[in-house]
């Protein structure tokens, strides 16, 4: 019988800031522990002793996507669907509960044994019970949105949009699109031009080009939300069969779609093998 194994989150509270312990970290120990979806860790228990507080969470053998395209590089097409749209199941299973995460990046997207999305630390996460614009700048200047940069109330669901703009631009190109060193007026200005040199990028395609820079729309108005991005044509490439497959008169119409996770485990596998084999003959 194979255990499972778990991580172990420790907080110790004498050494988290003050707001940190009354708003961020009960938001975190109510809210993770309700959410059940495949590409989220799941929080399975939490307890704590006189200064600090355990989250005993899922563990991902895999470690974290940052971790893996700093070894790969930029990671082909097909791989960068599979997993921006497990980023965008999550993401869409958290909006439609009015949840939002608001820390979207790659240390804090993990991968399990399969290679599949965990999407982890809850740490800014919030519940919008009401409508209301959000105030706290959270996450990192790496991905946040122009609005927060400039210090507005945001929509806090189309901030996590724009992150998924950030992630789907590592993903592909391999780089950052913002330089965080330039500082907050330095990366709104790179976030108006969004001149980035698409061609040097080998797995850049016209169609990726477009929903990346979908998700860098300034408006967050007209920025689109989770359930559009999903239906996008290039998000959805791949989940339906060519109406030419469709056996004539087929009950029931067109077949269901294919599993991401077991259809794509062995090219991941195949491609995070190459991507060993080239770090350790660096
Ligand atoms: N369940 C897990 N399985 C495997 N690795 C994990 C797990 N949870 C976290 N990690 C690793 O630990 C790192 C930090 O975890 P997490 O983001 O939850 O903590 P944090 O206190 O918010 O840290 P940070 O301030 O760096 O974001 C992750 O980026 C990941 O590499
Ligand atoms: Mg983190």
């Amino acid at each position: 019988m194979t255990v499972p194994l778990h991580a172990v989150k420790i907080v110790d509270r004498n050494k988290a800031p003050r707001d940190f312990q009354s708003r961020f970290l009960p938001r975190e120990l109510s809210i993770w522990p309700r959410m059940k979806h495949p590409n989220i860790a799941r929080m399975i228990d939490v307890f704590e002793d006189i200064s600090r507080v355990y989250m005993i969470l899922e563990y991902a053998e895999n470690g974290d996507v940052l971790r893996y395209i700093q070894k790969s590089g930029a990671i082909k097409d097909h791989l960068a669907r599979i997993w921006i749209r497990q980023v965008g199941d999550a993401v869409r299973y958290l909006h439609d509960q009015d949840i939002t995460h608001r820390d979207l990046k790659l240390e804090n997207l993990l991968l399990d044994s399969c290679y599949n999305i965990k999407i982890c630390d809850f740490g800014f996460v919030k519940s919008h019970s009401m409508k209301e614009l959000s105030k706290t700048y959270c996450g990192s200047k790496s991905y946040a949105s122009p609005e927060i940069l400039r210090g507005e109330p945001y929509d806090p669901k189309k901030a996590d949009m724009w992150a998924m703009g950030v992630i789907l631009y590592i993903f592909i190109t391999g780089k950052m699109p913002y330089d965080e060193s330039k500082g907050n007026s330095g990366v709104l200005e790179e976030q108006r031009k969004l001149s980035f040199p698409w061609h040097k990028f080998k797995y850049v395609t016209p169609d990726v080009k477009s929903v990346i820079l979908s998700l860098f729309r300034a408006s967050y108005t007209e920025r689109p939300g989770i359930h559009e991005v999903m239906s996008l044509e290039w998000m959805r490439k791949g989940l339906e069969p060519p109406a030419a497959a469709e056996p004539e008169g087929a009950p029931g119409g067109k077949q269901s779609p294919v599993s991401i996770q077991n259809d794509s485990k062995l090219d991941i596998q195949r491609e995070f093998a190459t991507a060993l084999h080239r770090s350790r003959g660096k």
